[in-house]
């Protein structure tokens, strides 16, 4: 039997250089080919790396029994700074043995570097401090960005080495975002190192091998710093230098000489610094270039480098942490598709999709002469190049000033990144060639973990549009849309959660994230702030208690810290989500039960309460305002303008939305204390659960089902998180289903309750209009966005209208692309019963209107795949099926599945018929 290890990795990772943890969790997968293969027993040994390649034993499990694939080897802590190869040998029930290796490392617990600081102009403080309507129009401007935007610096040491090493690594991190090269050429292919985070309690470090890049002689090591999310304008309101105005970077180059000494390189006072060809550069206002400033040889040996400034050494209090998880690549490169002429006569490049990244353009021509890139994501109805995102420093224009190079030069930002489809190309000299354009897509380099192809090309592509929404808005942290925030919405991620660990290895990106919503949490006594990481000057944004735009934390966002480590353990098995996150959601759930019994909401507050209803409110944690159902389609609809229509949702429904989220919150701590084992907090957690529960109930729902606002999402909610006692769930379930005719057949659901809206049908005896909603095509609607033409998922149901007219809202915004969770276990059938797959359910929906459908997800044992097609009265399912996992085949009722139920690895065809004509 052909048998083979793969996808080695140690907490989650390919052969990570620095992991945070000293105690790494290793997992492989078992693939065989031909017959399926299953685990009976492994083994491993962990190696300590000497750089000179020789390696000592450090650490030997023996033979652990286990089908698993996965070791968190007792007794091994593994020292900061060292590396170390793993080898795991798997015993097959055949008797079989095959071993493969791979490797990791440990970050350092102490950095010992001082912190170089160029010469530079302060990065200017600016930018609204409140949000509102004047924040976002399409006057609002704080002034050309020359006028106001600094430089980046670049950095540079020389040092001389002996010899070429045997082993060389660069770890290093910024205030600001750094490009490093190492004589002349970059060091690995991240971009915007380190990322962001909540630079003001932890800055992450970025480990890379820099051995090949050496040599004898003199080196040389180059950073550019540019402000990035640290000083730069980010955010809802756009405001620069949150977290600082000074750019500075750390690092400590290591290397090993073949004698065996090391030799540290860290900032010293031979650090030089300049500024270079970037006149200025910004995440959100763009990037300016002028070729003509160009410094060739800056970063190799032999420069002259007498007319540089010394920069400063510093000491950052800030404390320092391995970076975790993939960094920020070019993960694609899209071609233009066409190149247009507006009726206006603008050329726009149309790269086909919705992005998130930049443009590299090659372009000949006189020197001095600007090129402009302005960026968007819409054209109009009419076919002009529309700006949809407006707003202070909300530009996304680039300009490239020629060198006049005879053979042409080409030019790719690099500091910044926008959201767009289409490009304003303006001042570019000569016809511009579609091959002279390319779209650079960036996003965190995450694997790809799940397919779907079915019948219906307008599902597929809207499975393909949420992918690009989550590629998007995985960027450096999960956020809201790629272009007018780029925040780390806590509800977003939320909402979307299952969606996104279906369709992408998220493990380490969601870890890194927590842990900075942790941090978040934690300088906030527990409360969980709506944006993580929280920008500072968001904080001080205040308008007054009972409005949306003071909000400090919200129902369906700050419970993210019970949701989002479920969703990770869930998908990937790994109880460290869990165990890390307890406390985090504990806090959380405590300060919900605190505040529930000290608020009242505001229509309450003057009211006569009976001793009942007192005590029942102050149980409910009702008394605070937050975004409610948000967006929900029928309260967009009114209002004076767009503003006030978006604050109608919350008014409505913020009082109900508190409460079912702090019932969600409870049960998720409650299984979570269950899975780690702690009964008794469990067990308590489920009383005061069921004390919630009883008093919403004799609050909120009345005899003939009727729950006040009476709104789509409210009853779904209400219906998901089990807040309806069983004897009046038929009623509730009816006026549910009630309501959505009304609306003639469309979901009226707004961000929290969507993800839940089908299942919710689904699982009440109303499965044939789930399906209807699925396959609605008029607004509000998923395939409404996939026949006008989207390529991502829109903020806004409406976003294009019928008539053409397009709004000026977000054309990539995951949320409402939760669906795909759904599509994936209810059309599919592929669903996740136990964590990590290790139990799943295959359930093609043989009822609906696909007619066949192919699709996959990569759980963590390996792939599990269906591939299904129906006529008439029969239907044939593939199913493949990973090692040590096992799970059942179900079949609609009416359908009869030929042989067992029941099944393991392997791969192998089932026939199903209708039970009417199975004889
Ligand atoms: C963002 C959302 C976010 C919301 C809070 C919006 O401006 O784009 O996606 O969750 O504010 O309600």
């Amino acid at each position: 039997m052909n048998v083979r290890l793969t996808h080695l990795r140690a907490d989650h990772l390919t052969a990570p250089l620095a992991l945070r943890r000293t105690t790494p969790r290793l997992s492989w997968r078992l693939e065989a080919e031909g017959a399926p293969a299953s685990a009976v027993a492994h083994r491993v040994r962990i190696h300590r790396a000497i750089p000179d390649g020789t390696s000592e034993m450090v650490h030997d499990t023996g033979w652990v029994d286990s089908p698993d694939g996965t070791s968190q080897p007792d007794g091994f802590t593994g020292l900061p700074g060292e590396e170390y190869r793993w080898q795991v040998t798997v015993r097959t029930a055949d008797g079989g043995e095959t071993t493969a290796e791979s490797g990791f490392g440990i970050g350092l617990s102490e950095w010992g570097a001082p912190w170089a600081e160029p010469v530079q102009q302060p990065v200017l403080e600016d930018g609204p401090l409140q949000l509102g309507p004047e924040a976002f129009g399409a006057a609002a401007s704080a002034g050309p960005p020359g006028d106001r935007l600094h430089p980046p610096r670049h950095l540079r040491q020389s040092f001389a080495l002996p010899a070429r090493p045997v082993r060389a690594r660069l770890r290093i991190t910024s205030q600001g975002v750094h490009q490093p090269s190492v004589n002349g050429a970059p060091v690995g292919d991240g971009v915007l190192a380190p990322g962001y985070e909540s630079y003001q309690h932890a800055i992450s470090v970025m480990t890379h091998d820099v051995t090949a890049q050496l040599a004898p002689g003199e080196n040389v090591l180059g950073v550019v710093l540019g402000d990035g999310w640290y000083a730069g304008r980010i955010s809802i309101l756009g405001r620069s230098a949150q977290y600082g105005d000074l750019l500075r970077a750390s690092w400590r180059l290591e290397v090993d000489l073949p004698d065996g000494t090391r030799m540290l390189i860290t900032p010293d006072d031979s650090v030089t610094s300049a500024r270079g060809p970037i006149d200025w550069s910004d995440i959100f206002i763009g990037e300016r270039h002028d070729a003509r400033s160009a410094i060739p040889g800056w970063d190799a040996p032999g420069f002259d480098d007498s007319g540089w400034n010394a920069c400063a050494l510093r000491t950052v209090e800030v404390p320092l942490r391995p970076f975790i998880g993939e960094p920020i690549t070019r993960v694609a490169e899209l071609p233009v598709q066409q190149i247009l002429t507006t009726p206006s006569g603008d050329t726009v490049l149309d790269f086909g999709q919705v992005l998130a990244g930049r443009v590299r353009m090659t372009v000949r021509g006189r020197r001095g002469q600007v090129v402009r890139l302005e960026h968007a994501e819409v054209v109009d109805s009419t076919g002009e190049f529309l700006d949809n995102i407006l707003g202070v420093n909300k530009d996304q224009a680039d300009e490239y000033v020629l060198s006049g190079a005879p053979e042409g030069e080409t030019w790719e930002p690099l500091f910044t990144f926008h959201g767009f489809r289409y490009v304003k190309l303006i001042g570019y000299p000569g016809a511009p060639r579609p091959e002279d354009f390319a779209a650079v897509v960036i996003a965190n380099d995450l694997e790809q973990t799940a397919s779907f192809r079915s019948s219906d090309p307008r599902l597929d592509r809207l499975v393909q549009n949420t992918i690009w929404s989550q590629r998007s808005n995985f960027l450096a942290v999960p956020t809201d849309c790629p272009q007018r925030e780029r925040a780390g919405w806590t509800g977003d991620l939320q909402i979307f959660a299952p969606t996104a660990a279906t369709l992408m290895g998220v493990a380490s990106f969601l870890e890194r994230w927590l842990e900075n919503l942790r941090t978040d949490q934690s300088v906030r006594d527990g409360v969980v702030p709506i944006i993580v990481p929280m920008p500072p000057a968001m904080d001080e944004v205040d308008h007054g208690e009972d409005s949306v735009l003071d909000i400090r934390d919200a129902a369906g966002w700050s419970d993210a810290v019970t949701i989002a480590p479920w969703e990770l353990y869930r998908h990937y098995g790994d109880p460290r989500f869990l165990s890390d996150n307890l406390a985090a959601m504990t806090a959380w759930v405590e300060h919900q039960t605190k505040d529930a019994a000290v608020t009242l909401p505001p229509r309450l507050r003057d009211a006569p309460l009976s001793e009942r209803q007192r005590a029942n409110h102050a149980l409910l944690w009702n008394g605070r305002m937050n975004f409610g159902d948000w967006l929900a389609p029928s309260t967009l609809a009114s209002g004076e303008d767009e503003f006030e229509a978006m604050m109608i949702a919350p008014k409505l429904t913020a009082e109900l939305t508190g409460p079912l989220f702090q019932l969600r919150s409870l049960d998720l701590l409650a299984a979570a204390s269950d899975e780690l084992g702690d009964d008794a907090e469990a067990t308590r957690r489920r009383a005061q659960a069921a004390e919630v529960r009883r008093a919403f109930a004799e609050e909120y729902l009345a005899d003939d089902g009727r729950i006040i606002p009476d709104m789509q999402g409210i009853y779904v909610l209400a219906l998901a998180f089990d807040a309806v006692p069983a004897d009046r769930k038929a009623t509730v379930v009816d006026r549910l289903v009630e309501l959505i005719h009304t609306a003639g057949d469309h979901l009226d659901t707004g961000f929290v309750s969507v993800p839940f809206l089908l299942d919710v049908l689904w699982e009440n005896g109303h499965a044939e209009l789930a399906r209807t909603l699925l396959h609605q095509d008029s607004a509000p609607s998923w395939l409404y966005e996939v026949d006008h033409g989207a390529t991502t998922i829109w903020e806004a149901w409406h976003a294009v209208h019928e008539d053409g007219t397009v709004d000026r809202v977000s054309m990539n915004h995951y949320a409402f692309g939760c669906v795909v969770d759904w599509i994936m276990r209810r059309q599919a059938g592929i669903d996740l019963v136990a964590p990590g797959y290790a139990r799943w359910r295959i359930a093609p929906d043989l009822d609906g209107r696909l007619d066949h459908c192919a699709a996959h997800v990569d759980t963590p044992s390996g792939r599990l795949a269906v591939e299904w097609s129906r006529d008439r009265d029969a239907a044939s399912l593939t199913i493949t099926v990973p090692p040590g996992t096992s799970g059942t085949v179900v079949v609609p009722d009416g359908w009869r599945l030929d042989g067992e139920s029941e099944h393991g690895a392997g791969t192998r065809t089932l026939t199903i018929a209708r039970e009417s004509t199975a004889s």
